[in-house]
């Protein structure tokens, strides 16, 4: 039985080939565990007009948020071209929206050792939605 680590990385890893990124060669596949279990899968999408780009770690939320899931329990993130790629800082506050400092990031490309970190770590004191209940 895979363990939840090696199971998003693969599913980051599969949809990574799916990315549309003709221009920057970069392909990135993200995968969310949504709290129900479920995996939620998105790569990043490209455009010709370079700035409507959008991140993998914004796909997957899109198809989570679609699927009708609200709460992430873990990240993956995998990029071929590096070892270890680190979600942009919109991407991270896009995932403090539906997850909390303690989730578990995991930064990988197959084959090679993935890295964990949080989303603490990543967005240390983090704007988020309870702010505006305040
Ligand atoms: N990219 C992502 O999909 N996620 C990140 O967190 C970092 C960057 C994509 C955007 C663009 O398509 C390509 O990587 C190069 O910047």
């Amino acid at each position: 039985m895979r363990d939840d680590r090696t199971e998003l990385l693969e599913a980051a890893a599969t949809v990574m080939r799916r990315a549309h990124a003709p221009y920057s060669n970069f392909p990135v596949g993200a995968a969310l565990r949504g709290a129900d279990g479920a995996i939620h899968v998105g790569a990043n999408v490209e455009n010709a007009s370079y700035s409507e780009t959008q991140c993998a770690e914004a796909s997957a939320i899109g198809a989570m948020v679609a699927a009708g899931e609200t709460r992430i329990t873990a990240v993956a993130v995998v990029a071929e071209r590096v070892e270890h790629c680190p979600p942009c800082g919109g991407c991270r506050q896009r995932l403090a929206e539906f997850a909390g400092p303690d989730t578990p990031v995991y930064l990988g490309r197959p084959g090679a050792e993935p890295l964990r970190t949080t989303l603490g770590e990543l967005l240390p004191l983090a704007f988020e939605p309870e702010a505006l209940e305040s």
